[in-house]
């Protein structure tokens, strides 16, 4: 089966294909099937933006489509940034820039508790879909810490860890991210969904 990864990101383009290629599936990129959509991403949760992505690319393709959305959820703020997380403070900033804006919306906020989340759509052409969630809580710090990662992975602390995201190794992160959670708990459920398939052909 070919799957298309509705995601223009080279790493989730790796990490997805590792698991679909174990599964006997082919995941293609959406440029490396002929598509180049750009979808507005205007849901109100990471499940919605995932199905819009995913969707437009079903309708496109009439293949299977895999989307993805994820973000950081801070109590204090009411959820933000959210499903704005790329975007918080405007699309002029960079990342630096970024974490400087949450801090300062952090000051005199006594929780600091936070998480990331993630969520993966595979949707397939008949409408039926796998729906996938992952997430890591933690808490944020006062200064940023660490190089690596990236976007808020530096003022983020996992729980239980003493180093942030941005100061773990890539390996480490990949173990323990929201997006690594999501793709476990993708990976079991699509399994199941080929077991189910593969027995209704046997009949
Ligand atoms: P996307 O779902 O990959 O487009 O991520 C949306 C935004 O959420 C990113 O631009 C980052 O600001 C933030 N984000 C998502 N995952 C991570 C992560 O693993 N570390 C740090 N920031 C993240």
């Amino acid at each position: 089966m070919k799957l298309i990864l509705a995601s223009g990101n080279k790493g989730k383009l790796r990490e997805m294909r590792a698991i679909l290629s174990d599964l006997g599936a082919e995941l293609v990129s959406q440029a490396e099937a002929g598509y180049d959509l750009d979808v507005e991403e205007n849901g109100d949760s990471f499940l919605a933006n995932a199905r819009i992505k995913a969707r437009a690319a079903v309708e496109a393709s009439g293949l299977p489509c895999i989307a993805d959305d994820s973000g950081l959820v801070v109590d204090a703020l009411g959820g933000q940034p959210g499903i704005y997380s790329a975007r918080y403070g405007g699309e002029g900033l960079d990342d630096a820039r970024r974490n400087s804006l949450l801090l300062k919306n952090m000051e005199g906020k006594e929780d600091r508790s936070a998480r990331f989340e993630c969520c993966i759509v595979c949707m397939f052409p008949d409408g039926k879909e796998i729906v996938s969630f992952g997430e890591v809580r933690g808490t944020l710090v006062h200064e940023p810490r660490g190089q690596g990662g990236f976007g808020y992975d530096p003022l983020f602390l996992p729980e239980g860890e003493e180093f942030t995201m941005g100061e773990l190794s890539c390996e480490k992160k990949n173990r323990i991210s929201h997006r690594a959670r999501a793709l476990a708990d993708f990976e079991k459920k699509l399994r199941e969904y080929f077991d189910t398939q593969n027995s209704a052909e046997r009949g």
